[in-house]
């Protein structure tokens, strides 16, 4: 059957940088022909205060058999990301343009901040942090809501230098010490509660868990910089109103409960207020670290991915610039959180290396009403709207009518990420959303490229829904069959990437080793994303998810060995085994079989014991949809689990396949049999 084809709309086509997809190939080709002139095009526009040379442009390795693997762009060159950010955009004019327009959770809570009093406060922070011994290289940890600080923060370390480790405010005490631990940080900026929905979250009383945690695992964290968010928003609704009935009516009581060491915190507001508004960059070669974000590990022990400077601005700059279409007077918005890589590269960097006006949203879809979303892009007039398939799937639930109470006719571009977006979502996205006036960017990428790898562009590529489509500048994918054998034309297989583009990641921060196995040794000569794809006769490309042991939880990628090794870490444990089930809105949940030692009986206690120690050892997004009592593991004589039969146990479909390695082909029926009535 032929797949339905959607064309860009002239409207969205007649002004976009790429208008056709002769176009599009004619800059692909030169991207992939000629790099260096491609990207020195585009680095003209940046600053760089050493120039770059042509002669060391680019250089790798991506074959183990030859030496280790290396990636370098712009050797030699040196820049200052932060003030490439602000202080070109305000050179140009910028100074009073919007830099964020910035939505509380609570809808009356807003507020905005221009490009010149973005590097003012990225000034003074950046004073602060060297007051407190900070320099280049240092690393410096982030635990916050979305709030207009963590922008600052960000900037203010890669002003000086330091290497920006953020830690998703979402993750458990024990996750942010394993982090804290691994990447040494000296210093932790946070805040003191938020309230996210109607939820209100005690971060400041989670970092002083995590720092003592990190403490009896040796590291010390030297200084935490708190924000005062929540006494803020208390103040702001007393002198509103002395009965404010929102979700922050009581928050006020939580203030005088912030835990605090007056050895080693201190409050943002405080540091602040005689901090210098002035601070030179200092400028680092394009190959100098930029940031780390941790992402999950086979092993269980998360990795940190290392970005560095020079690369890294020129691919979030031009990816934004091209996907999302970004004009000078649009308004775009990104909902994802920066604790994620897609708010690192299209919260901060890309649209800031792009002059752009954003919205920065700390709530919830849902809060106050599952309108919300829409109500923003209503209220800000919207143009570009980035959103995750387990959102949109969330608010189809709720109806159409909710959508349609608003004007949305802003909208010009809408992007998904972080998972396949199935057709169904897409649709209601493209009819329901965009009045099938828009177009859908599927990006499809990893915190480990950095950027966009495989996306449509708005004003070229016709879309189909479901499919990520065309690759972006620079980049060549490829599909690989189980041998190595390349897969030409149509066909299923591993997806791989054959060379760098400039914003790939360049190792595991301290483990360089496991960069060149987890990435490069299942096949020599290749970025191996972990993903498998199809091409289909038009030579689009479709995602069909992860190939390894990772899993996708409404975007949030985690291991199985991950969730496995928290619930063998329970003493009535003996083994786990973890497997995803298809989920209608989160994409896919985990579904576990544990047993238990021998004469301990699985109760309802013990299920229960071992959710909460997943949401305490990674976070309440890992929360497992099913805890089921497994007497025995479906095992090969080897010793090795068949997930493949406990995926279908999860969704209880009988056609296990051939089951003849088994060490005991029983077991297979009595899981069946165990199965909980509620799964
Ligand atoms: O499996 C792919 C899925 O998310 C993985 C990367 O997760 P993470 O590093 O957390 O970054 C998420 C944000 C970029 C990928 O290996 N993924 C991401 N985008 C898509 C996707 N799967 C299908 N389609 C996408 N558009």
């Amino acid at each position: 059957m032929k797949d339905d084809v959607y064309e860009p709309k002239p409207h969205v086509s007649e002004n976009a940088y790429v208008r056709s997809m002769i176009e599009y190939r004619k800059l692909y080709r030169k991207s992939i022909e000629n790099p260096v002139d491609f990207w020195s095009d585009i680095a003209k526009q940046f600053h760089w205060e050493t120039p770059i040379d042509r002669q060391k442009f680019w250089s790798y390795n991506f074959d183990t058999s030859k030496g280790p693997v290396y990636v370098k762009w712009l050797e030699g060159a040196t820049t200052n990301i932060c003030y490439n950010l602000l202080d070109r955009n305000i050179r140009l004019g910028l100074g009073d343009k919007i830099a964020f327009y910035w939505e509380g959770n609570d809808p009356e809570d807003y507020s905005r901040l221009t490009y010149k009093k973005l590097r003012e406060e990225v000034c003074k922070f950046a004073n602060v942090l060297k007051s407190k011994g900070v320099e280049k290289g240092d690393r410096v940890a982030i635990y916050m809501p979305m709030v207009l600080e963590i922008v600052v923060v960000i900037l203010a370390c890669s002003r000086i230098g330091a290497v920006h480790s953020i830690v998703f405010a979402g993750f458990s005490a024990d996750a942010l010490a394993d982090r804290l631990v691994d990447s040494q940080c000296k210093v932790l900026i946070t805040a003191d509660s938020v309230y996210r929905g109607e939820k209100l979250l005690h971060l400041k009383a989670i970092c002083d868990t995590a720092m003592d945690k990190a403490k009896e695992q040796g590291h010390e964290v030297k200084h935490c910089i708190v924000v005062r968010h929540l006494q803020r928003l208390n103040a702001f609704f007393e002198s509103k109103t002395q009965n404010h009935n929102g979700c922050n009516g009581d928050a006020k009581n939580h203030y005088d409960e912030t835990p605090w060491n007056d050895d080693r915190d201190s409050w943002w507001h405080d540091e602040m207020e005689d901090a210098d508004p002035s601070c030179y960059p200092v400028w680092v070669s394009a190959e100098d670290p930029l940031f780390m974000l941790y992402t999950s590990g086979s092993t269980g022990k998360p990795k940190g991915v290392l970005h560095t400077v020079g690369g890294y601005l020129l691919y979030a700059a031009t990816t934004f610039k091209y996907v999302f279409d970004y004009k000078p007077d649009d308004v775009y918005w990104c909902t994802a959180d920066v604790g994620w890589i897609t708010g690192h590269s299209y919260v901060i960097y890309g649209p800031l290396a792009n002059g752009a006006t954003s919205v920065m949203f700390e709530g919830t879809p849902f809060y106050p009403n599952v309108d919300r979303f829409w109500a923003i892009i209503n209220k800000y007039k919207v143009n570009q709207f980035y959103t995750a398939p387990t959102a949109i799937r969330a608010l189809m639930k709720y109806g159409d009518e909710h959508p349609q109470k608003y004007d949305l006719s802003s909208l010009r571009v809408l992007g998904s990420v972080g998972e396949p977006i199935n057709p169904e979502a897409w649709l209601w996205y493209y009819k329901l959303i965009g009045n099938e006036q828009c177009s859908i960017a599927d990006t499809f990428w990893q915190t480990e490229t950095g950027g966009h790898v495989i996306t449509p562009l708005p004003g070229c590529t016709p879309m189909k829904p479901g499919s990520a489509t065309f690759p972006f500048f620079g980049v060549q994918p490829e599909l690989l069959d189980e041998n190595g054998e390349k897969i030409i034309g149509e066909g299923e297989g591993y997806l791989v990437f054959n060379r760098p583009w400039p914003g790939i990641m360049r190792t595991v921060y301290g483990d360089h080793k496991r960069f060149e196995e987890t990435y490069f040794s299942r096949f020599p000569g290749y970025y191996c994303t972990g993903d498998g794809a199809r091409r289909d006769a038009d030579g689009y490309l479709w995602i069909t998810g992860r190939i390894d042991d990772k899993l996708n939880v409404s975007g949030h990628l985690m291991s199985t060995a991950e969730v496995e090794s928290c619930l063998t870490e329970h003493p009535s444990v003996t083994e786990a085994a973890v497997v995803s089930r298809p989920h209608p809105v989160k994409g896919e949940c985990l579904y576990c079989f544990v047993t238990p030692n021998d004469g301990i009986e699985f109760t309802n206690k013990l299920a229960s014991e071992l959710s909460k120690s997943v949401r305490e050892k990674i976070g309440p997004f890992a929360m497992p949809d099913v805890i089921q009592y497994a007497p025995g593991l479906p095992k090969t004589r080897s010793g090795k689990i068949m997930r493949r039969i406990l995926r279908k146990i999860a969704i209880n479909d009988r056609n296990v396949g051939d089951t003849s390695t088994l060490a005991d082909e029983s077991i297979v029926e009595i899981l069946f049999k165990n199965r909980p009535e509620n799964a």
